[in-house]
């Protein structure tokens, strides 16, 4: 992962490097530049190596996949009202919201530029990328609705998460020259990784350090988002009658106590909930890893990489 991670950063700064002045490209170029963890090209360049490729030869397809994803980012942030991403203002707070739509536009422009080279890598980024944008719609829909069930929140991970780490894969995977069943089978490797990737995302929104995440603390519980956390904690308190979250909720997103929140949702058992359904798709990812016709060794970085990701901090 960490030569991975190298050869990335390298071509992040100097695509960066050559970009034209202007507003149009400088939020590109801020966004990229902060400290991301660069998850989804890793995973091109491993799954390209897993079967055999270069790493060198999924370069442009990586950086693709990293603009897309800072696209969604840019967009996802004025969607969300977030002021910080990577522990720096997001891009409509230092600019301003019509610059962050033009230049996310632009960037998805940037990243179908770099997926033309193979007509299958081209048609599975084009499916997965308009999946992202289904998840986030319904990401919208459901902070409107009272009652949002675990299966339509894991519906709504899956579209706007997990699928772009199961298309990672599976284009460094066909790059790699990987036959259609073992692509496919460490596409749905990505995809348990990457549920599990969102679940651990949405812990890390209440109880993690905001120093490392980087992001504003509670922002979710504060704009009413029904992640795992809001949704089961709100089936357990109408089973035991506690009233702490209907009651936060009921007030304008500004005047919630976040604080007291977090507090009902860890004393609800919630939080471990959340843990134990990470471990269950993290072991559903690894049986799908099993299943692929390669001796162990060649998998292991992509295990390490599993195991970093779902125990992570930031
Ligand atoms: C954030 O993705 C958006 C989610 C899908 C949870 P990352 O946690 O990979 O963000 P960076 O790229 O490392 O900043
Ligand atoms: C992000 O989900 C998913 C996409 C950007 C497609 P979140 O809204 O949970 O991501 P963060 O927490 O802002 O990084
Ligand atoms: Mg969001
Ligand atoms: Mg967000
Ligand atoms: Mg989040």
């Amino acid at each position: 992962m960490a030569g991975h991670v190298q050869l990335i950063e390298a071509r992040i700064a100097q695509w960066c490097e050559a970009l034209p002045p202007g507003d149009l490209y400088a939020p590109m170029a801020y966004l990229l530049r902060l400290p991301g963890k660069r998850v989804r090209p890793a995973l091109v360049l491993m799954g390209c190596e897993l079967f055999g490729g270069r790493a060198e030869d999924a370069l442009d397809e990586a950086l693709g996949i990293e603009l897309f994803h800072n696209f969604t980012l840019m967009h996802d942030d004025i969607m969300d009202a977030s002021p910080l991403r990577r522990g720096e203002p997001t891009v409509h707070v230092k600019w301003d919201a019509n610059t962050a739509i033009l230049s996310g536009d632009a960037m998805l422009v940037k990243a179908y530029q770099l997926m033309g080279k193979s007509p299958d890598v081209f048609r599975i980024f084009g499916r997965y990328a308009l999946e992202v944008c289904e998840g986030q719609q319904l990401d919208m829909e459901f902070e409107r609705r009272d009652e949002v069930h675990v299966e339509e929140y894991v519906a709504m991970i899956r579209r706007k998460t997990a699928v772009l780490l199961n298309s990672s894969l599976q284009i460094g995977a066909t790059i790699g020259g990987a036959n259609v069943q073992d692509r496919e089978r460490l596409g749905s490797f990505g995809e348990h990784m990457g549920l599990a990737f969102q679940l651990r995302d949405d812990l890390l929104d209440a109880f993690g350090d905001p120093t490392k995440t980087g992001k504003q603390k509670g922002g979710d519980l504060r704009n009413g988002k029904k992640t795992f956390l809001l949704i089961r904690g709100l089936e357990r308190a109408a089973e035991v009658r506690s009233s702490v979250l209907r009651e936060e909720l009921a007030k304008p997103s500004e005047e919630r106590d976040v604080r007291r929140m977090i507090e009902a949702i860890d004393q609800l058992g919630v939080r471990a909930e959340a843990e134990a359904e990470i471990a269950t798709h993290d072991r559903a990812a690894h049986l799908e890893l099993d299943a692929i016709g390669l001796e162990d060794a060649r998998k292991e970085p992509l295990r390490t990489l599993a195991e970093r990701l779902l125990d992570r901090a930031h």
